[in-house]
């Protein structure tokens, strides 16, 4: 399929991320795992260095120079986060350490709330961090987890969700944007319905929020993860945006310093959201360095970058299409500039260890998408991930590399 999807010029983007220029096993880096993790630009590494380099301190306690100045470094990355998310109140983003711990934070918080029958919603493309969580519940609280099919495309299927949905159900959890299928699933559409039960509305944005514009209002959703090293961010740091009714109802998850308004010999009373899931010493330096990334990142057009990066997309899919061992795993209608294939007859492993020696980065392996996989009949994917830096030629070079890796392994 010919791609209507348009490119635009990424020399300059490059130029700005010191490791694209590094060889392996003397080929040109092609960075294409970027589903796993995104590299950093020189914007985010020097706001790290001159944070550290000028002022650093814990924050919200001393009252010193730099402590302030620290607090007021943090606190404005919180702000980019929830301007970023189109959250209303700064107050509706908690820092958390990615979007695993903030998914945890929920089931964590929320299973005061749920009795033996109750049922929890989610899907069969679901991350393990959107599964796990749910199955604690399961086993502390005798919660059901119900999980709406996916077709063969990778589509999910509405209509069962629509038809699980009941008095029963407590908290629907979905993902945005699939790690493996790329698919970008109808959240707005699908918040009404959940909200019309009275169900919580969960979703997990790790994907969505690098590849689109996120309104958290817009799609209508009670709790939004996200995370901060695929957003060309560092590691360590993710946000939970949760609506206030929500963060109010939430238990804890961290004790200790911050997070109390008082402690006392018989009781603790707890700060305000979001102070009161943030306990002890918060990742001060990742949050800044996120918020850095936010800043980066939205000098570029969303618009842009979605084209660009489905261009290479489908430039590198036009090109597979003729290897006649490749499939592809996941081709939604919606979806985006994740490639999940399979080469019939070899393992994802091999596959990604050939690509290596020609220096192309692609990820392999069941992605932490264990009940994807076995819906799907598949033991493994392998899985190039493009962001906004890469280019139509490393698309090529994919194509060339799993030419030679299928004539191999076949
Ligand atoms: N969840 C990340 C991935 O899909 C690590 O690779």
């Amino acid at each position: 399929m010919a791609s209507n999807y348009k490119t635009f010029d990424v020399e300059a983007i490059r130029a700005q991320f010191p490791i694209l220029t590094r060889e392996i096993e003397g080929k040109p880096l092609a960075y294409l795992d970027n589903a796993a993790s995104a590299q950093k630009p020189l914007a985010v590494i020097n706001a790290l260095k001159n944070q550290m380099e000028t002022s650093f301190a814990n924050v919200h306690r001393g009252l010193h120079t730099m402590a302030n100045e620290t607090t007021a470094a943090y606190e404005g990355a919180r702000v980019k986060v929830a301007d970023f998310l189109g959250a209303p109140k700064t107050d509706n983003i908690v820092f958390t350490r990615g979007a695993t711990e903030a998914l945890n934070l929920v089931a964590y918080g929320l299973a005061d709330e749920i009795e033996v029958g109750d049922e929890i919603i989610i899907s069969q493309m679901e991350h393990h961090s959107n599964i796990v969580p749910w199955h604690f519940l399961r086993e502390r609280k005798g919660a059901v987890i119900k999980f709406v099919p996916v077709s063969d495309d990778g589509v999910l299927d509405l209509d069962a969700l629509k038809s699980m949905l009941s008095a029963k159900t407590k908290v629907v959890s979905l993902v945005h944007m699939s790690n493996v299928l790329g698919t970008v699933n109808p959240i707005k559409e699908i918040a009404p319905w959940v909200k019309s039960t009275g169900a919580i509305f969960v979703v997990d944005g790790t994907q969505a929020a690098v590849h689109m514009p996120i309104d958290v209002v817009d799609l209508g959703v009670d709790f939004f993860c996200m995370t901060g090293h695929k957003l060309y961010g560092p590691t360590g740091i993710g946000a939970l945006y949760g609506t206030m009714d929500m963060l109010e109802r939430l238990r804890p998850f961290n004790g200790g310093g911050e997070m109390i308004e008082d402690v006392f010999e018989t009781h603790v009373t707890y700060n305000d959201p979001p102070h009161k899931f943030e306990a002890g010493t918060p990742p001060i330096l990742e949050a800044i360095g996120l918020g850095a990334a936010i800043d980066w990142y939205r000098q570029y057009d969303p618009t842009d970058i979605h084209q660009h990066e489905m261009a290479v997309y489908y430039h590198a899919l036009d090109g597979l299409r003729d290897i006649n061992t490749f499939k592809l795993i996941g081709d939604a209608p919606n979806k985006g500039s994740v490639l999940s294939f399979n080469l019939e007859g070899a393992h994802a492993h091999d596959v990604a260890q050939i690509l290596d020696k020609y220096g192309i980065a692609v990820r392999a392996g069941q992605h932490c998408t264990q009940p994807l996989m076995t819906r799907l009949g598949i033991h493994s994917t392998a899985r190039a991930s493009f962001g906004i830096y890469n280019t139509l030629d490393e698309a090529d070079r994919l194509v060339e590399g799993l030419k030679k890796a299928s004539h191999f392994l076949s």
